[in-house]
Parts: structure tokens; C-alpha cells; sequence
């Protein structure tokens, strides 16, 4: 999903899920993952729950024992839920009097700083160390059904500048095909929708302008996928395809599947469906005034920029990749990989045949961009991705800078190295059979994840050896 599929002159602001990444980051709330050392004592996010076990370490000189009255009381104060208390003669002290305490308990994150301060008029020394959650993360499929956080609401009834803020019959349209991602479970069949002469129109003209470029301008992953979709997938200029239909084809041939989304979802929630190879996109069509461009995502831009590459095998690992790396990671490991995805599934390049090809959604949903990605105007880069999660993105016309893989197998892997790198104290690892993330997080887990994969290996093996027979 993506936001902007603008031919360069709309002047609106460009979401993407980089600056989603960007907000969730800057929510206090949130609580990154990288601290964590001890894999024993995982403290995995609730959901719902914004409390945070904190570490508290202070000195009382001389009346040691007034003093921790008094310090109970604050803690009571703040409904410091305390889990453990410990004393011990105070370092570098003379006096037998003086103590060090330890105070493990559990407080409501955003009143660390008050009890920190609280706590410096009681006592002679103190310092609080968070003990940092691991943010919540889907690990059932059935868990998207809270992954639905929608971030940025540009939308025609917000927005003046949106092309259908004026037309009330067409918010009134959006509204009830939003209203259908909203209302959905996992599980439930997509519901097809009827879409009007006019919006047909409108797929028509995309379709049209589109189609004239792929031939020259996308790459052989997406030509070999478009020619099935048109195939078997009823892809035509004459009728918009059902996200039902082309979930089944995806399903298929690469085990992607689609789901409903209302609008813009939140960076973490966006990648983490692709964890499941779940893709989660519009259902509704751009306003009739301004075909060539939409300032936030539509279905033009799911079925003609996102979907032809996820029937390819390579991509769809790819995509799935990033999703994993996503799981958990820390507020500012999710708007590294946002960026990574803005410039590889939104914007990538690849090099084909010695000449460089788009495979991006953003470029091959929109004529004007995908024009002047492959031009000698923008500068091209190889795809490093140390260097692409850091690029400066550019959120109000086309990108400056375009990153360009050796192919995706290279893509893969360079990111395969890269996540390694993440902070994060324990791995994941995909269940297809229970369509669940498996948390790596102990030996034993691990050993049970390799004996699996040792009985694959065995059948691989046998298989080779009956292939050279
Ligand atoms: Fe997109």
C-alpha cells in the first residue's frame, strides 16, 4: 500500500509509511526493543498495556528507615506495583547505617520522570532503569484483526485539497467501501464489490496510460505476472478486478493473500501483515477528476503497482522478509525498514539485460513518475540497504534518488544481512502449516525449529539423490 500515485503536479502532501513510522516513533508511549539482553526474561508488550517495569536504585545516609517509609509511600503513591526489594550495606560508606536499595516494580510509563523526581527529595542517591517491552506483535494470523491502526487521515472528507473534497457522492461512495475493511475479520470471504460506470471509467484510463509503458519500462518479473493476471485473473481495462479473485490468484502461486484496509495503516501494522503474507489494500478507486494521480492509496495502485509483483516468488520473499524483521522491532528499527520499503516495493529499480527496469509500486502505478525514474534526471544508486534505510525521503514530488538492485535474490539477501543486524533478542521464524510467528526466544525452541528443518534437509537430499539416479 501506498499513498502518493501523483504524476508530479499534484502539490498535496505525500503520506507514506515512513512518516507514520516517523509519529509512532515520536509517541512517548512507545517503548523500543533494543535495551532487552536478557533472553530469559523476555517482557513481551501487551497490547493495551502502557505499564513499564522499571528498576529503581537509591542510598539512604543515616535514618535509613524513615526514609524508606517515606519512599513507600511514593511508590504507593504512583501504584507502583512492586515485585522485589532487596538492602545491602551502602558502597563506599563508612557507616554501617547507610543502604543501598533495590526496588523492582511495575509503574505506568509515563510516570517515570515524576517518581524519579519524587523520589531525589527523599533520598540521597537514586536512578530508575526501564526495563524495556518488546512491543506487541501479531504472532496468529487472526491477530491482523487488531492490526488495523489507521494513521494518517487523508481523506476527501479531510481534506480541502483531496480532488473528491467537493463531490459528496463520492465521499458518500468511499465511505461505504471503507466501511467494509472496517467491518472485516480474518477469515471472511472479500466482499465483492459493484463498481459504477464511472468508476470503471476511471480504471480504464489508468489502465490504458499504464499498460502503454510496462512493456518497456517494468521489469520481467512483473511483465510474466501482469500476462497471467490478464489470463486467469480477469485483469482488463473493462472491469476493476475483485480483491476476492485476486486474493485466490496470489494465495496460488505464492501464498499472498489480501485483506481489506480502510485507508493509510500505521508503518507497524502495515509491515507486520507481511510477516503472514498478508497484504492489506484499498478496495475504493481515485476521484474521476484527477485519473492520473491519487494523493493516498487506491486500488489502481494495489492491483496495477502492488499486486502483479507479489505473484513473484522472489518478491513475495522479499516482501515477507521486511515483514519479519518488523516483528517487535523498536520504534526506530520500524521507520528504518518503512524507508526500506518506500524504496524497494514502493520505488525500487532493478538492472535487467543490462538496462534498468521498475519494479516498484509507486512507479508502476503512476505514468508521470515511472517516466522519470528511468530518465537520467534522478540519481540512481545501488540498493545497499545500511544506505537506503537512512535516505532522506521525499514526501512532496518525485524522488531525487532511486535505489537499483542487481536482482532480487541480491535484494534478499543484502536485507537478510542487514536484519541480522537489528537489536532485537530473539528471532522469528513463520509457521505456514499454523500460519503463526514462532518466537525463537530459547535453546529448546531453537533445537525444535532445527530438528524440524533437519527432516526437510533429509527429504531434499533423497530428492537430489533420486534426481541424479
Ligand atoms: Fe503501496
Amino acid at each position: 500500500m501506498k499513498t502518493d500515485i501523483g504524476s508530479g503536479h499534484y502539490q498535496g502532501r505525500r503520506q507514506s509509511l515512513i512518516e507514520d513510522a516517523r509519529k509512532e516513533k515520536e509517541t512517548p508511549a512507545s517503548a523500543p526493543a533494543g535495551a532487552l539482553k536478557n533472553q530469559d526474561s523476555l517482557d513481551f508488550e501487551d497490547d493495551q498495556e502502557r505499564r513499564t517495569t522499571a528498576n529503581i536504585f537509591f542510598t539512604f545516609r543515616n535514618d535509613a528507615k524513615a526514609g524508606f517509609s517515606r519512599t513507600v509511600k511514593i511508590l504507593e503513591t504512583f501504584a507502583a506495583l512492586i515485585q522485589h526489594i532487596e538492602s545491602r550495606p551502602a558502597g563506599r560508606s563508612k557507616s554501617t547505617d547507610d543502604l543501598d536499595f533495590f526496588v523492582k516494580c511495575e509503574i505506568h510509563n509515563s510516570d517515570i520522570s515524576a517518581l524519579l523526581n519524587a523520589l531525589k527529595r527523599v533520598t540521597n542517591e537514586v536512578s530508575i532503569v526501564k526495563e524495556e517491552k518488546v512491543p506487541w506483535f501479531p504472532k496468529k494470523i487472526r491477530d491482523l484483526d487488531k492490526c488495523h491502526h489507521l494513521i494518517s487521515k487523508y481523506e476527501p472528507d479531510l481534506d480541502h485539497d483531496h480532488p473528491g473534497y467537493t463531490d459528496l457522492e463520492y465521499r458518500k461512495r468511499r465511505n461505504v467501501i471503507t466501511e467494509l475493511a472496517v467491518n472485516y475479520k480474518e477469515g471472511d470471504p472479500l466482499t465483492r464489490v459493484e463498481y459504477t460506470a464511472q468508476e470503471t471509467a476511471t480504471w480504464r484510463e489508468v489502465y490504458r496510460k499504464l499498460s502503454s509503458l510496462y512493456r518497456t519500462h517494468a521489469c520481467r518479473q512483473y511483465l510474466d505476472s501482469f500476462q497471467q493476471l490478464e489470463k486467469y485473473c480477469g485483469y482488463s481495462e473493462d472491469s476493476i478486478p475483485q480483491l476476492q479473485d485476486v486474493s485466490q490468484f496470489l494465495k496460488e502461486r505464492t501464498g499472498f493473500q489480501l485483506r481489506p484496509a480502510a485507508g493509510l495503516l500505521s508503518a507497524r501494522d502495515f509491515l507486520a501483515s507481511l510477516a503472514f503474507r498478508v497484504f492489506q489494500s484499498t478496495q475504493y478507486i481515485r476521484h474521476h477528476s484527477s485519473p492520473m494521480h491519487s494523493p493516498e492509496p487506491d486500488c489502481c495502485h494495489e492491483l496495477l503497482g502492488h499486486v502483479p509483483m507479489l505473484a513473484d516468488k522472489e518478491f513475495a520473499q522479499f516482501s515477507q522478509e521486511i515483514g519479519l524483521a518488523s516483528l517487535g522491532a523498536s520504534d526506530t528499527d520500524i521507520e528504518k525498514l518503512a524507508t526500506l520499503y518506500w524504496f524497494t516495493i514502493e520505488f525500487g529499480l532493478c538492472k535487467q539485460n543490462g538496462s534498468i527496469k521498475a519494479y516498484g509500486a509507486g512507479l508502476l502505478s503512476s505514468y508521470g513518475e515511472l517516466m522519470y525514474a528511468l530518465s537520467n534526471n534522478p540519481e540512481h544508486k545501488p540498493f545497499d540497504p545500511e544506505v537506503t534505510a537512512v535516505q532522506p525521503y521525499q514526501d512532496q514530488t518525485f524522488q531525487p534518488i532511486y535505489f537499483v538492485s542487481e536482482n532480487f535474490d541480491d535484494a534478499k539477501e543484502q536485507l537478510r544481512q542487514y536484519t541480522l543486524k537489528i537489536k532485537r533478542p530473539f528471532s522469528v521464524r513463520y509457521d505456514p502449516f499454523t500460519c503463526s510467528i514462532e518466537v525463537l526466544d530459547s535453546p529448546q525452541k531453537v533445537k525444535n525449529a532445527l530438528s524440524q528443518m533437519k527432516e526437510e534437509l533429509k527429504n531434499l537430499c533423497f530428492a537430489l539423490e533420486r534426481a541424479f539416479m
